[in-house]
């Protein structure tokens, strides 16, 4: 499983996994056009913040590929179309903005023949791909030293190969630190409504062996307090000086991992830091109501009941140990006082 990628550019159209397939079928989809890709990440075909910024240069490479465009003037104006359906595709991930605004910029800047901004437009797309794998590596490289052996490790949602291109972000320090010969327990919270723990994160740790423990959301608590988990790891989707955005639980759980003493840790690539941003610019999704009141297609909930269904929640970064990230492992007061990313 940590060799396979989620999403990739294979002659002139995307290939990806049908993350709402898992954890029953494992199948993949071709997507030759930039709204389909729109609507995959709408859909949650590919999510996860590094997969759906990547998947999302994907789609303006799928724009410009198939543009006809005779100046590059007009190409600006198909791929900024494009960039605008693509970026309502999801509210809240920072790598889907930081990716679309990367194309576009690099796209701007590039000389040539309209067929030659085209091909450096692809392989724009295709080198943040091999970016975001390095960065998943490199951060399993740096998160495996802060693992002990026969440490427990409790993640969230899922933050694996599924959620990035390969390898993960919190899940990477796992893999690395197992193959590397530690022991490890590590426990997945199902993650309600999505249930992404349930099905994305014990589907890869299940392929690739790794033991794993599925524990509903409301028992990390008891599982921390009990000494079963000795380091928290999450992911993230949006991090700025003063709070990480990530699945809805994630603050839950920082609130219990310092109650009980348990260090918190999130892992991320810079493309989801997003160190200017500060509360106004975040918009948290809010999701259907029958994620909510229903299981699969079975209703759960008494008819007529109010939802609040956000995706997302808040964690302030003074409840967050360490970020791990692709240059090192930072702490809070360093991330604070940084100045770029
Ligand atoms: O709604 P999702 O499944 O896209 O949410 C995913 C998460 O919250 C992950 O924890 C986050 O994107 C980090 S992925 C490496």
């Amino acid at each position: 499983m940590s060799e396979l990628r989620t999403v990739k550019w294979v002659n002139g159209h995307v290939r990806m996994i049908d993350q709402t397939k898992l954890p029953d079928k494992l199948t993949y989809l071709t997507i030759r056009d930039y709204r389909k890709m729109a609507g995959a990440i709408s859909d949650m075909v590919v999510r996860g913040a590094p997969a759906i910024g990547v998947a999302a240069a994907m789609g303006l490479a799928l724009a410009a590929n198939r543009s006809r465009a005779r100046t590059k003037e007009q190409l600006m104006r198909e791929l900024g179309k494009a960039a605008e359906l693509l970026r309502e595709s999801r509210p809240t991930a920072w790598n889907l903005f930081w990716a679309i605004d990367r194309v576009l910029q690099m796209a701007e800047k590039a000389s040539g023949t309209t067929a030659e901004v085209k091909r450096q437009i692809v392989k724009e797309a295709c080198d943040m791909a091999e970016e975001e794998v390095s960065a998943s590596h490199r951060i399993g490289e740096f998160g495996a030293g802060l693992l002990t052996d026969g440490d427990g490790v409790l993640t969230h949602c899922n933050a694996g190969t599924l959620a990035t291109v390969s390898y993960g972000t919190a899940l990477a320090p796992i893999r690395t630190a197992i193959r590397n010969g530690k022991k490890l327990r590590v426990f997945a919270t199902e993650t309600r409504p999505r249930l992404q723990g349930a099905k994305l994160t014990t589907f890869e740790l299940i392929k690739d062996r790794i033991p794993v423990t599925l524990i509903v959301d409301g028992a990390a608590g008891y599982v921390m307090r009990n000494g079963m988990v000795s380091k928290v790891i999450v992911g993230a989707d949006r991090i700025t000086k003063e709070f990480v955005v990530n699945k809805v639980g994630t603050y839950m759980l920082a609130l219990a991992a310092q109650a009980n003493n348990v260090p918190f840790y999130v892992a991320a690539p810079f493309s989801t830091f997003h160190l200017e941003g500060d509360q106004s610019s975040v918009k948290i999704e809010e999701r259907d109501a029958d994620e909510v009141t229903h299981i699969g297609s079975k209703r759960i909930a008494a008819r007529g009941v109010k939802v609040f269904n956000p995706a997302f929640d808040v964690t302030p970064i003074d409840l967050v140990k360490a970020f791990i990230t692709e240059k090192g492992v930072v702490s809070p007061e360093t991330l604070r006082a940084s100045t770029t990313t």
